[in-house]
C-alpha cells in the first residue's frame, strides 16, 4: 500500500518557506515528508489527506487513555468559560498534588510546572540546593529533555563516546556549552558507579536516572540495580532522582518506583499525567521539597498550575487512581499481546529482531542479540533499517516512534492489536 500524500506534501512545501525546516521539534523531522495530522481519536489519527493510522506514538507518550478521553474533553471544556490563565492559586491544584502524593509512593510534595524539561531543571536545581554539592551524575543513553544542562550523551556518535565503562560527556547539539558538573556513567552498570561515586565523593548532589530506559530501546534495570542505585546513593549523601516523565502513569499509578518497588528521593513527571495537556510536576520527600517550600531553592513558570491543564489532569489522574485494575489491566494485555504479535511476525519472515519492554511501552531492535541492557548495545542494533520499517510502517497505516519505540493506550482494541500485527507483517515483508 502507498499513501497519497499530496496535500500533506503542499503544507510541507509551503510550511518551510516560514516555519524553520517545516516541523516544530526536531523530534517530528522524517525522511520524507512529515506527518500532517488533521484530527485524533482513540488509537488513531487521520491525516490531512484522508489516511488513517492506528497510532502508537501517542503524542510521544501522553495520551495514554487514546486521544480525546471524553471525561478529559468534558473537564477541559468546563474549565475553559471560567479562566484559561489565573498564574494564582486555585483549588484544583491543590486537589490534583494531594491525588498525586497519595498515588506515587515517594510524594509528599508537589510542584507544577508545564513541560518534562521545566520539571528536570527543577529537580537538578533542587538537589544542588538541598545538598551543597555540585555535581550531577546522569547515564549514558538517558534523555532528560533539551535544556542545555542535560543534553549530553543521550546517543553520541561512538567515535566521540569515549570508553564504555567510563564514557566522555558528549554534547548533542552545537551551541552547547562545555559540559560542567557532570559525570557520564554506563547503566545498568554497577561496578561502574561505585567507581565514579567514589571518584566524586562529597561532590554528587543527585544521580538521576530513568528507571526504565524509554529513550534508547525500552530497558528494564537488571534486578537488583536500582537497589544498589539506591544503596549507593544514601551512602555518598547523593540525592536519586527518577525522571518518570515516560514511565510515570504508565507503568503503575505509582510509576516505575511502584513497579519497580524503589524509592527516589525526588522523581519528575509529564506526558500521561494530564491526558495530552502539557502539566509537569516535581514530586518528592519533604525533607527536600522543604527548599522549595521556604524559598531556599526558586522554582517559578508563569503558566505552572495552569487551569485547564490541571483540569486535564485531575480527571485524567482520577481515572488512573479509581479504575486502576482495568487500565493497567488494558495496557498490559495488548502491549504484550503485541508484542507476542510482533516476535511472529518477525520470526515468520526470518527477520532477527528483538522486542523487549515492559508491554505499556516497548521496543523493537534489528539485532541478534539476546538481550539489550545499555546505550553501547542499543547502538550496535540495525537503526537504519529500523528507520525504514517506520516508514513502511507508515504507509501500512501504523504510526510507531521512529526509532523504533511503541506506546500503549487503553484506546487500543484487541482488533486494533490484529490489524497492527497484520500491517506490520506486510511492511517487514516490503523492506
Ligand atoms: C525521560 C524524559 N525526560 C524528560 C523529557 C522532556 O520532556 P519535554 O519534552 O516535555 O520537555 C522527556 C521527553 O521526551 C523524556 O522522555
Amino acid at each position: 500500500m502507498t499513501r497519497t500524500l499530496d496535500v500533506s506534501r503542499d503544507l510541507y512545501t509551503t510550511a518551510q518557506r516560514h516555519l524553520a525546516g517545516g516541523v516544530s521539534s526536531d523530534a517530528r523531522r522524517m525522511a520524507g515528508v512529515p506527518l500532517y495530522v488533521d484530527r485524533a481519536a482513540g488509537a488513531r489519527l487521520w491525516d490531512v489527506d484522508g489516511n488513517t493510522y492506528l497510532d502508537y506514538v501517542l503524542g510521544q507518550g501522553p495520551a495514554l487513555l487514546g486521544h480525546c478521553p471524553p471525561a478529559v474533553v468534558e473537564a477541559i471544556t468546563a474549565q475553559v468559560s471560567r479562566g484559561i490563565v489565573y498564574s494564582a492559586q486555585h483549588a484544583a491544584e491543590a486537589r490534583v498534588a494531594e491525588r498525586l502524593c497519595a498515588m506515587v509512593p515517594s510524594a509528599e510534595r508537589v510542584r507544577f510546572n508545564t513541560v518534562g524539561s521545566e520539571a528536570v531543571h527543577a529537580a537538578w536545581r533542587l538537589a544542588r540546593g538541598f545538598t551543597g554539592q555540585p555535581k550531577i551524575l546522569k547515564f549514558e543513553g538517558h534523555y532528560h529533555g533539551w535544556l542545555d544542562p542535560v543534553l549530553y550523551s543521550v546517543h553520541p556518535p561512538l567515535e566521540a563516546a569515549g570508553p564504555a565503562d567510563r564514557p566522555a560527556a558528549v554534547p548533542g547539539t552545537a551551541g552547547q556549552p562545555e559540559a560542567a558538573d557532570l559525570v557520564v556513567c554506563p547503566w545498568n552498570d554497577i561496578d561502574a558507579l561505585s567507581r565514579l561515586m567514589d571518584e566524586h565523593a562529597g561532590q554528587i548532589a543527585a544521580v538521576v536516572t530513568e528507571p526504565v530506559l524509554c529513550n534508547t530501546g525500552a530497558i528494564e534495570p537488571d534486578p537488583g540495580y536500582l537497589q544498589a542505585v539506591r544503596e549507593l546513593c544514601d551512602r555518598h549523601g547523593s540525592l536519586l532522582i527518577f525522571d518518570e516523565i515516560i514511565t510515570g502513569f504508565r507503568l503503575a499509578p505509582g510509576g516505575a518506583q511502584e513497579y519497580l518497588g524503589v524509592s527516589p528521593d525526588l522523581s519528575v513527571f509529564g506526558k500521561a499525567m494530564a491526558g495530552g495537556m502539557q502539566v509537569s510536576a516535581l514530586a518528592g520527600r519533604a525533607f527536600v521539597m522543604d527548599a522549595i517550600s521556604s524559598g531556599k531553592v526558586a522554582h517559578a513558570g508563569t503558566f505552572n498550575s495552569q487551569p485547564i491543564g490541571i483540569a486535564a489532569a485531575e480527571a485524567t489522574l482520577r481515572i488512573l487512581d479509581e479504575q486502576r485494575e482495568e487500565v493497567y489491566g488494558t495496557l498490559y494485555a495488548r502491549g504484550r499481546e503485541l508484542m507476542r504479535g510482533l516476535t511472529e511476525a518477525a520470526a515468520k519472515a526470518g527477520v532477527p529482531m528483538l522486542v523487549d519492554g515492559p508491554g505499556p511501552v516497548f521496543q523493537t531492535y534489528f539485532t541478534e542479540a539476546p538481550a539489550v541492557r545499555n546505550y553501547r548495545d542499543f547502538a550496535a542494533t540495525d537503526r537504519a533499517m529500523m528507520g525504514r520499517l517506520h516508514a513502511a510502517l507508515l504507509d501500512q497505516g501504523v504510526n510507531m516512534v521512529p526509532r523504533g519505540l511503541w506506546f500503549l493506550s487503553t484506546a487500543h482494541t484487541e482488533a486494533d492489536i490484529a490489524d497492527t500485527v497484520e500491517a506490520f507483517s506486510a511492511a517487514l515483508n516490503s523492506l
